[in-house]
């Protein structure tokens, strides 16, 4: 089975952000978690800066070492996280004012100067290296559209945005919490952003492009797992609260299962053994089902799969 590559998720600061997918105890349903206040304190920690990365090895890799076909296969995996991350900044707001304790709205305040950060970051890495036309940051965004599938388009535009919708007009429905936390925190963060990162990010390793790319998307990375951390912990409390909670929980992952599994399949790829960033469409599955698994343990509910 995939497991997270030990040179980089073995990393003090990764593990620091006690993302039960990080830590071996989580199969037999031990619980790391930390609190929403030291969550905050380790975001104080962790800063990193988009305007510090050198891009200029990148530059040279993308027009001199990387060939067509390979570049185009790349911005499949670069639009969704460039799009996705846009797309979650700007879903966080009402997600907030829902929230029932100061404690959570704190942290989740420190997620949207997060998600904003990951903007800037694609969007630099786009502009700096030269990948796109648009001069602006919405004709990028608008750009690199094309390359989306149909289930990215219904599982932020739909099912997320239905929820946060919902707590927009009535931010006291905890159940509709619950359900965009886990479509937000569990699925496209833990399942499909971590699990799209970890490939990526050894593929460029392993071949040796994109360093200033890398630098900077693991930087990504760690922030996903802080994020992920905090939604277990408000996923667990409010499961062990109710149990209605929970129910609510399995609902939102049986119904968005579809159109996450359909993000991970670019639409060029229709054999499932096809390699895509070293890896076939059945591994990152795996892997993205196995990180959910152990989360799941931890907030206290059966697997889903
Ligand atoms: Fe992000
Ligand atoms: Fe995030």
């Amino acid at each position: 089975m995939s497991r997270p590559s030990p040179s980089r998720t073995d990393r003090v600061d990764f593990r620091a952000t006690g993302d039960p997918a990080l830590l071996e105890a989580s199969d037999r349903g031990d619980s790391h978690l930390l609190t929403y206040r030291q969550l905050y304190e380790l975001w104080e920690r962790q800063q990193w800066a988009v305007q510090d990365i050198d891009f200029s090895r990148d530059r040279a890799d993308w027009h001199e070492r990387i060939p067509p076909d390979e570049r185009f296969v790349r911005m499949y995996g670069l639009s969704s996280f460039f799009i996705g991350e846009q797309r979650v900044a700007a879903e966080l707001g009402p997600m907030i004012w829902a929230c029932p304790q100061e404690d959570m709205r704190i942290f989740l305040c420190t997620q949207i100067a997060d998600e904003a950060r990951h903007v800037a970051f694609f969007d630099r890495f786009y502009e700096q290296v030269g990948v796109l036309e648009g001069e602006t940051l919405e004709a990028r965004l608008q750009e690199t559209s094309p390359h989306l599938n149909p289930e990215f388009g219904e599982l932020f535009d739909e099912l997320l945005h239905r929820r946060v919708q919902r707590l927009a007009a009535e931010p006291e429905d905890l159940e509709a919490l619950v359900e965009a936390v886990t479509i937000y925190h569990m699925v496209i963060e833990g399942m499909l952003a971590l699990t799209g990162q970890h490939f990526i990010i050894d593929y460029n390793e392993a071949q040796g492009t994109l360093p200033g790319f890398v630098e900077g998307f693991t930087n990504v990375a760690r922030d996903e797992h802080r994020h992920v951390a905090f939604g277990s912990r408000l996923l667990r409390d409010m499961a062990s609260a109710e149990p209605r909670y929970g129910e609510a929980i399995q609902r939102a992952l049986a119904e968005v299962a579809p159109a996450a599994d359909g993000v991970l399949r670019p639409r060029f790829i229709q054999d499932e053994n096809a390699q895509i960033f070293g890896a076939s469409v059945a591994e990152t599955r795996e892997f993205a089902m196995h990180a959910l698994q152990r989360r799941l343990k931890v907030i206290g509910l059966a697997t889903a799969a």
